[in-house]
């Protein structure tokens, strides 16, 4: 018998306080009228003084965690998907795992915006194995700390957020199929230079400016527009199915622009792509769990729901599943 694995609890976590573009007017020069016709973001949360990565993943996972009726004792792997940890060690995935309480490995997987879709395809890969039978799946990230807030070109699109799924070994397939790529030679495209290996935080470096990120925001649009359709047919054709079967595709969300030229793209009708990049901004790894957690708790995902989910980001990365949805339709509250 074949093992597979389906999402049975999901759950993520915005921070309270809200930048708004009105708020930005007045850091740089830019305008809500530039932002919103190039971007479609509106406003996007960022976190708070002393709060960290690892607080937005504790909170996503332990939503995610009681949706899946389960306690943390249960959980046998932990994956965290973040480009903004805590710090270079402890891996937040292990600083989580003891806010929790979790008994179980845990590990970081740093693919960018592409990190929640690199983080499920391991835990979909241990369970499919045998070696997991519950993973908890997050992602997560701050990226507003690296973020240069004197720097247009980046400040108006980036916003802090986390969503966490668990996946269970069962009978039914859940998780259908999982494309993954990467493409090393364009990293320059997207980077914080400076805090590593190569580059330490040195006074140079911060008076350089190497400590926030750059990017080279008209080549990453020409990727993701390629990046996002071409992953989702792969992941749809390991899955044995076509765009037509689709009822959801939840893409990450980094700018309307390129979800609107995805859409035509795959062909697929508006009123089944999911988007709120207009409340959030590009949350980075937290993107597609966030969305997937909005799509969900707003009634709008049935059981038997098809679902492709694709991200892209800095590495270059990119990777799509395609998920059949098994949670019953949340309860609302009276
Ligand atoms: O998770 C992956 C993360 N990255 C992305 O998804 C980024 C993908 N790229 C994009 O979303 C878009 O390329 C941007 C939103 C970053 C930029 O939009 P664009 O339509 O490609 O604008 P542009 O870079 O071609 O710039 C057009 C003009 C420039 O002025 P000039 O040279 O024409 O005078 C920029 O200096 O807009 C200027 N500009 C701004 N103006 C007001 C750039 N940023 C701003 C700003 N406010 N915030």
């Amino acid at each position: 018998m074949t093992t597979h694995a389906q999402i049975t609890g999901i759950g993520s976590y915005l921070p309270q306080r809200v930048l708004t573009n009105a708020e930005l007017e007045t850091l740089v020069d830019t305008s809500d009228e530039w932002i919103l016709s190039r971007t479609g973001i509106r406003e996007r949360r960022i976190v708070a003084e002393g709060q960290a990565t690892s607080d937005l993943a504790t909170a996503a996972l332990s939503t995610a965690i009681a949706s899946a009726g389960i306690g943390p004792g249960d959980i046998d792997l932990l994956v965290v998907g973040t480009s903004s940890p805590d710090m270079i060690f402890p891996s937040t995935a292990c600083i989580v795992q003891d806010l929790l309480g979790l008994a179980c490995p845990a590990y970081d997987v740093n693919a960018a915006c592409s990190g929640f879709i690199y983080a499920l395809h391991a835990g979909v890969t241990a369970i499919e194995s045998g070696r997991a039978k519950r993973a908890a799946i997050v992602g997560a990230d701050a990226l507003t700390r690296h973020i240069d807030f004197t720097d247009r070109t980046t400040c108006v699109l980036f916003g802090d957020g986390a969503g966490a799924v668990i996946l269970e070994a069962g009978e039914n397939a859940g998780v259908l199929g999982v494309a993954l790529g990467a493409d090393g030679s364009g990293g320059d495209l997207l980077k914080v230079q400076a805090g590593g290996s190569a580059h330490p935080m040195t006074h140079e470096a911060l008076d350089t400016r190497k400590n926030f990120v750059t990017m080279n925001g008209n080549e990453v649009f020409r990727f993701a527009v390629k990046a996002i359709p071409r992953a989702t047919m792969e992941a749809l054709e390991a899955s044995g199915l076509t765009v037509a079967d689709l009822d959801w595709l939840v893409p990450h969300q980094a700018n309307q622009r390129i979800i609107q030229t995805v859409e035509q793209r795959l062909g697929i009708p508006h009123d089944r792509v999911f988007s709120h990049v207009d409340r959030v901004g590009n949350t980075s790894a937290g993107s597609i769990p966030l969305a997937l957690d909005d799509l969900y708790t707003s009634g709008r995902l049935s059981p038997g729901n098809l679902v492709a989910l694709v991200g892209f980001g800095a590495g270059l990365t990119w990777g799509a599943a395609v998920i059949r949805w098994t949670m019953a339709r949340p309860i609302k509250e009276a």
